[in-house]
């Protein structure tokens, strides 16, 4: 049975809610049906030329992060990309047949050149080759992805269909997205009324967030004048503090503040004060636990070791499997 997850988590810290409730909480979900591999890109946080004391502490800050949030190394394995060197092997391997037009055309790629004209390397272009080699040397079958890594995902099929029509080999399971369903997807809004909750727009609450800082910023969320009439439809806005209510409260509390919206007896600030004690109430295990783990190097070391062992073992299968496809045969 091959049922093996592949998904890269991008090495910039302090998780907030919208990537909690988007992915993470189905990675957690996911572990204990697949046989699953999620690892902190470092390699591709190189494409922006971080400081080496801020790309230690971001890998830090996430490894920290998805452990407090329930990802079980036990379950799972957990690892840092940068541990495993087979994956620069296959990525070399993969840049053969990977081509200078379609690394162009690609959208993150020429969104990327496009905001940082001064910046654009050779490792940006080449950016989806370095994720096929992250998906394909697990010989993932699913990868679970938002709508911006569709089209990264859609080279890494190209890139195993065309590896494995080169050498006339079925090496490669063609990657799937993995698409949760219903219930599952939940979007989580941003607290200034602009829909999607995100570090770059600003409007995140993070996982790792001090209470203080959470209660005035839901407290200065956007509202409107409020409703004047009965049972009237709720403007974006007033939407958005539902949704996030929705995810962190009781039904018994929404229901309570949706009856007073549709009596036009809602008072936002004190929807405003309930919700952000229930987000409250909702992060502070996770934030005590982001604390306690890293403050303890032992245990991420331990980790972070054990994951490298088990994604190695899996990683070397592969490339000695590709290397002896193409032609690298041993004299020795
Ligand atoms: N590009 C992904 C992101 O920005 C991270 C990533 C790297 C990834 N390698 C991957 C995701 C492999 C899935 C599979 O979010």
């Amino acid at each position: 049975m091959n049922n093996t997850v592949v998904s890269g988590i991008r090495s910039t810290g302090n998780l907030h809610l919208g990537n909690y409730f988007g992915a993470v909480k189905n990675f957690i979900k996911m572990q204990d049906d697949y046989n699953s591999y999620f690892f902190i890109a470092d390699w591709h946080s190189l494409t922006t030329h971080p400081t080496p004391d801020a790309l230690h502490q971001n890998v830090k800050q996430v490894l920290a992060e998805y452990l407090a949030c329930g990802i079980d190394p036990e379950k799972s394995t957990i690892f840092i990309q940068s541990d495993v060197p087979e994956i620069l092997e296959l990525y070399t391997l993969l840049n053969m047949n990977a081509y200078l037009g379609e690394l162009e055309r690609t959208t993150s790629f020429k969104d990327k050149a496009r905001k940082n004209p001064e910046n654009v390397n050779a490792g940006l272009l080449t950016y989806p080759v370095l994720m096929a080699a992250d998906i394909l040397i697990h010989k993932a079958q699913f990868v679970p992805v938002g709508k911006d890594q569709e089209q990264n995902l859609e080279m890494a099929r190209k890139f195993a269909k065309r590896f494995n029509r080169m050498y006339k080999t079925e090496t490669f399971p063609i990657p799937r997205p993995f698409v949760f369903d219903g219930e599952d997807m939940v979007k989580i809004p941003g607290l200034d009324g602009s829909g999607k909750m995100g570090k770059s727009e600003g409007n995140a609450i993070c996982l790792a967030e001090d209470p203080k800082s959470i209660q005035k910023k839901v407290m200065r969320a956007v509202t409107d004048q409020g409703p004047t009439e009965m049972n009237q439809e709720k403007p974006q806005v007033i939407k958005n503090l539902f949704d996030l209510m929705e995810v962190v409260s009781t039904p018994d509390t929404v229901q309570y503040f949706d009856n007073l919206y549709n009596k036009c007896e809602i008072r936002y600030g004190d929807m405003k004060k309930q919700l952000a004690a229930d987000i409250i109430d909702f992060t502070t295990p996770i934030r005590e636990r982001i604390l306690d783990i890293s403050a303890d190097d032992a245990y991420l070391g331990k980790v972070a070791k054990m994951g490298a062992e088990k994604a190695r073992e899996s990683a070397v299968k592969t490339v000695k499997e590709v290397r002896e496809l193409i032609g690298f045969r041993k004299f020795y």
